[in-house]
Parts: C-alpha cells; structure tokens; sequence
C-alpha cells in the first residue's frame, strides 16, 4: 500500500478550501503518497467516510467555491451528536476516530479549519494523532497568521455589495446599513468599508454611540449628500453592551450564531436620525462563491507547505502567513481569544483621515 497522508476540511466554509485540497494533494501525488480525503470534517474520521483523491478528484477545483469534502461544525469527534432514541446525546468517540485513522495508515492527518477545528486538532494530538493545522475563515481572526484565505474573496463580496447599495441610497436620499459577517472581530468590516465607501464603520473593537453616527449623517447632509452608508459588524454590542443573538446551535464548539446588530443600528438612525433607513444583512454570500486570486494563490501556498512539511514527517504544526512568508508555528500558538483588529491598525487611521465615522467621536 502506498503511504497515506489524510486531509480534512471543518466548521464553517469559506472560499479557497479546495485550492488547499487540490494542491497538498498534488504534492502528495508528486512524493508518491496516496491523499485520502475525510468527508464533513471529522465526522468523516469518526464514521470512516472517506474518499481517495486520485488526480481526477481534484481536477477543476482551483476556482471552485466550498469544499467537495464537505464540513461541519457539529462534528468534534470529543463531543460527538450520536442519536438515541429520539433524542440527541453527545459522546466522546475520539479513540473510534483515532483507532479509523491507524486502520487507514493515515501518517499525518492535514486539518484545514478555524478556531474550533483546530482546537479539536490539538486534542487529538494529546491521543497521539500527528495533524497539520490550516488556517481558514473568512473572519480573519485567527491568532499566529497574518491572514487567512476566504478573507479576501468575503470582503470582495461586501464591497460589490456596497457599490450596489451605494447607487440606491444615493438614489432615495436614504441611509443603508449593511451588517456583515466577522464574530468578535471587525476585519471584514474594516477593509470592506473602507474599500467600498463606507461613512460610517463600526466594529466591535470600538465602542460607538448613536450621536456620533447621526453626527456624520448629518454633516453630510449638510453638504448636500443626503444619503449614508453605514456597516456595522455583527459582533458590535448593542447600547447596553450586549451582543445582539441570532440563535445558539447546539453541539458547535462555538454556540452562538451572532445576528440583528443592523437592525438595532437601523432603526436607531430612523427614530432618531429621522432620515429613512434600510437595512441589508449580507449572511451567508460572504462565504460563498470562487476565490479571488490573492485567496487561490495564499491557499495554494499554504497546501503546498502543509504537504511538504508532512512529507518532511514535521507535524504538532500551523502553517501560516508572517510578512508575507509561509511559514509554520506549534499548534498550540494558534489558540486562545480572536485575534481582533488593534486599535492602532494603520487601515483605522487611514479611515479617520478621509472622513471615515467609526461612532466614536
Ligand atoms: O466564522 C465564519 C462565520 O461565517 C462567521 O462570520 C459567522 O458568524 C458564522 O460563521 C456563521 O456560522 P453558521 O454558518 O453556522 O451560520
């Protein structure tokens, strides 16, 4: 049997995951190991669904959105949703994944993931498990890189989504507010609002105010552009302080689904701007779609150096992006809180200096 490398994609989606998949296993191909694909995350490890990816497999996959492996973000193999009866109750089935990954002879197991995946990962490496981290989300948050794939293509995404919005505030002397995706950091609000226009951005990592956002708007107005675009991350606290809850899912590492800041923000302006407001939640489209080309070539590259390092037998290991360099990190690194914008991030400053309201002043 050849030697086998193991690859996997988990929690949530984003643009570029199979340029990863297509190029770690092109290396592995070249080195003579098999690549065996695990289906929706670890779900696949911990049921043995799993397909072999021949060169066929991963023909066509560079401008292809999503994963063909499938993920999951309900499917950490430590606290795994089996049903009985009619009801669900979670086990830990991790020597059941770790006892399919030997009988496979998988020797390395690539993990392409976020902040949750990767924290399973580092779990399994405490049972013996050799893994390679990949640092994926459109979110940008993950700590030890300086950037992940998907970021790139979701901020694309929201800034075309801005152009659109643009014409039609201008057009009804409206304010629109977009919220867009990025949990507890305001990355993708940073660079999408800057690179689409926005008048106001807020993310979480600054406090805001209503005065201050109706303060641009009508400053604005006053010079003769009676309309605004305001986006607003959905991690930014409501003006109590309270993150706004879409939903809580159960049996993700991660339970809360953050949604509705927009709207609080919306109408705010309405009540007390008294200038019409429309609200627009982008959702999902952030993750969808081909990747852009920075996305293919940064996931390329980090396929590339994950296989290379697994050939090398190097493993407990995150590749990642430090100045513009692919490099690799202990996996532990990547652990602990989102990495947020800082407040000193040049791009703020850069915002401030055209004008660019972020609600606090
Ligand atoms: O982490 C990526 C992300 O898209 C976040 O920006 C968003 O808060 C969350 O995932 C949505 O998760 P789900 O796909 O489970 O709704």
């Amino acid at each position: 049997m050849a030697r086998r490398l193991g690859i996997l994609t988990g929690g949530g989606d984003c643009p570029g995951l199979n340029a990863v998949i297509r190029a770690a296993t092109k290396v592995a191909h070249a080195h003579g190991y098999e690549m065996i694909g695990f289906m929706d995350g670890y779900s696949g490890v911990v049921e043995k669904r799993y397909r072999v990816l021949d060169s066929w497999a991963i023909s066509g996959l560079l401008p292809r959105g999503g994963t063909i492996l499938g993920t999951s973000n309900r499917s950490n193999p430590f606290y795994y949703p089996v049903r009985e009866g009619d009801k669900i109750v979670y086990r830990d089935l991790s020597d059941q994944a770790v006892a399919h990954l030997e009988e496979l002879g998988i020797e390395i197991l690539l993990v392409i993931g976020g902040d949750g995946t990767l924290a399973a990962a580092r779990d399994f490496m405490a049972k013996g498990v050799k893994i390679i981290g990949i640092p994926k989300t459109i979110d940008n948050d993950l700590r030890a890189t300086d950037q992940t794939f998907g970021f790139d293509t979701a901020v694309r995404t929201v800034v075309e989504a801005l152009d659109k919005l643009h014409t039609t505030a201008e057009s009804h002397h409206r304010v629109i507010v977009l919220e867009v995706m990025g949990r507890y950091a305001g990355w993708i609000a940073l660079y999408s609002g800057v690179a689409g226009g926005a008048d106001v951005i807020l993310i979480p990592e600054i406090p805001w105010n209503i005065e201050a956002v109706l303060k641009k708007i009508d400053a604005r107005k006053e010079e003769g552009k009676p309309f605004s675009i305001v986006v607003v991350a959905e991690g930014v606290r409501d003006p109590k302080g309270e993150l706004v809850v879409h939903k809580l899912v159960e049996g993700s590492v991660e339970k809360i689904r953050l949604g509705g800041i927009g709207k609080v923000v919306g109408d705010l302006i309405e009540q007390l701007g008294g200038i019409e407001t429309r609200v627009t939640v982008l959702g999902h489209i952030q993750r969808g779609g081909s990747p852009s080309s920075y996305d293919r070539i940064l996931a390329t590259a980090y396929g590339v150096k994950a296989a290379e390092l697994a050939i090398q037998g190097i493993h407990g290991v995150m590749v990642c992006l430090r100045c513009n360099e692919i490099k690799y990190v202990p996996l532990e690194e990547a652990a602990g809180p989102p990495r947020t914008v800082p407040l000193d991030h040049p791009l703020i400053k850069t915002a401030r200096a055209i004008g660019i309201s972020f609600g606090d002043e």
